[in-house]
């Protein structure tokens, strides 16, 4: 896989496939970088396009291989996608849509965990729906039960097959009372996704409220849709008879952002990261200064570099307004380099710290925990599961000949081959473009000294 909206031509760079790059590092990464809208807004906004009785139009989408792969599935079930009227826009005209051949979407959906969302809409369209086994990063088990439970509780029948899952809905879906288990943010997803056009009401208790399931929102009420937002996780949502297209900008990438500020603090950089908004960092922001990091919050974005030495800090990973789990990665790069003892206490997924081993190897002092550790309460108790990784620093980092697990891991190792001294080679750098556009050519513009081997 090539990382997609890569040039990979400028800053010296060589080389085609975008698998493997030697770094050089120990130097300070320096500039600015623009983010676009959130992957995990843009891949959903794009499954609300099926939803629609007239074309859509969705602005700043980003060159990421996981939108290529929502694209794909929509084209598979005969969704028409072209390029909108402004660079970075998407136009998607559901007017034909029909039921996709199964190899098409099993060979498409490969990747990606997102094929469960189109179940909702589909089976209002069709009536059925046919879900492959699913994708994404192996990042803990990642069941799909919380979104099975609520599309029986819609009135769908779900048949477990060998090959993947059937969903039929010949009556049609009604709408239901839901408490889910835990604030999830893809069940959350998949509640919105059909409760909009089931017959009658759906009170959705528990619900995730990340600033992307916002936006989810802000899309479906444009497309018709009526959500109100209740206190303490409570969404309702009144079911309609039709809905249309929406014109629609995409919140930006909090995820990135965050990368970007971490691979500062790292490198003891400098990176103004244009698009950047203070409201949805908030959590970030704070965490950031406790470790000894510096921001400068502006019109367009942020600007992010250490305000002195770098301190240890204890992070717990959270649902939304918590700590999202997907900073934790590229902050535990930092950490490694901060005074003192750093805790962070994993709460959303069971496995999440696999890419500690490469750091650790690269010079780090990491211990995880995989049952956790008690220091103390927690923000609030979600669920019994719990990993640990303790940082002690700061430590040197040297070069290592290391293999990128998953999409935020990979962002780590990369930014810990920058941070260390010598040559690293990283292997498998292309899963980083699920979530990264232009990758490579925002290194080369922050002045990464790298070239891409092979
Ligand atoms: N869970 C269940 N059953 C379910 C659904 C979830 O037990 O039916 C558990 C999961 O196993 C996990 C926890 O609930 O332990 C949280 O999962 P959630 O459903 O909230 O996550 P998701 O929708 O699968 C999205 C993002 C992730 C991000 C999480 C948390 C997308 C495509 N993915 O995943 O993003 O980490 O929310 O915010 O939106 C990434 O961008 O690298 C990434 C992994």
């Amino acid at each position: 896989m090539t990382l997609l909206g890569d040039t990979i031509t400028t800053g010296g760079l060589k080389g085609a496939r975008g698998e493997i790059l030697a770094i050089r590092g120990g130097q300070p990464l320096r500039g600015s970088v623009s983010v676009k809208g959130a992957k995990n807004l843009v891949t959903k906004a794009m499954v609300a396009s099926l939803l629609g009785e007239s074309p859509s139009i969705l602005r700043d989408v980003p060159g990421i291989s996981d939108v290529a792969v929502v694209r794909s599935l929509l084209e598979a079930h005969g969704v028409r996608v072209d390029d909108g009227d402004e660079p970075g826009s998407l136009r998607f005209d559901p007017r034909d849509v029909e039921s996709a051949h199964m190899e098409e979407i099993d060979a498409h959906a490969g990747a990606s965990r997102i094929p469960i969302l189109f179940c909702g809409p589909l089976l209002h369209r069709l009536g059925q729906a046919f879900i492959p086994d699913l994708g994404g990063c192996r990042i803990g088990d990642r069941p799909i039960d919380f979104h099975l439970d609520a599309l029986r509780k819609f009135g769908a029948n779900v048949d477990k097959l060998p090959s993947g899952i059937r969903l039929t809905a010949k009556d049609g879906l009604h709408g239901a009372s839901i408490h889910l288990p835990y604030p999830s943010v893809g069940a959350t997803e998949q509640v919105l996704l059909t409760a909009v056009r089931a017959s009658g009401v759906t009170e959705l208790r528990n619900a995730a409220i990340e600033p992307e399931i916002m936006d989810l929102i802000a899309v479906l009420q444009k497309m018709g849709a009526i959500i109100s937002y209740e206190p303490n996780r409570v969404i309702l949502i009144e079911g309609v008879e039709k809905l249309s297209g929406y014109d629609h900008r995409a919140v930006f990438d909090r995820n990135e952002a965050a990368s970007w500020a971490s691979a500062a603090l790292a490198t003891d950089g400098e990176i103004f990261v244009d698009g950047a908004k203070q409201p949805e960092m908030l959590t970030f922001l704070n965490v950031l200064r406790k470790a000894g990091g510096d921001f400068d919050i502006r019109e367009d974005g942020i600007l992010f570099r250490r305000g002195g030495d770098l301190r240890g800090v204890t992070v717990e990973t959270d649902v939304h307004p918590g700590f999202m789990t997907d900073w934790q990665q590229p902050l535990i790069v930092a950490l490694t380099q901060a005074q003192g003892t750093s805790i962070v206490h994993e709460t959303v997924y069971e496995n999440r710290f696999g890419f500690t081993d490469a750091l650790i190897k690269m010079g780090a002092d990491i211990t995880v925990h995989p049952h956790g550790i008690q220091d103390g309460p927690r923000r609030v108790p979600r669920r019994n599961l719990e990993q640990a990784a303790v940082i002690t620093g700061p430590t040197p980092l040297r070069g290592a000949d290391i293999t990128v697990p998953d999409l935020r891991g990979g962002y780590s190792h990369v930014i810990a081959a920058l941070t260390a001294e010598g040559e690293s080679t990283v292997r498998n750098v292309g899963i980083i473009s699920r979530g990264y556009e232009k990758f490579f050519d925002k290194l080369a513009g922050l002045g990464a000294d790298f070239d891409v081997i092979g």
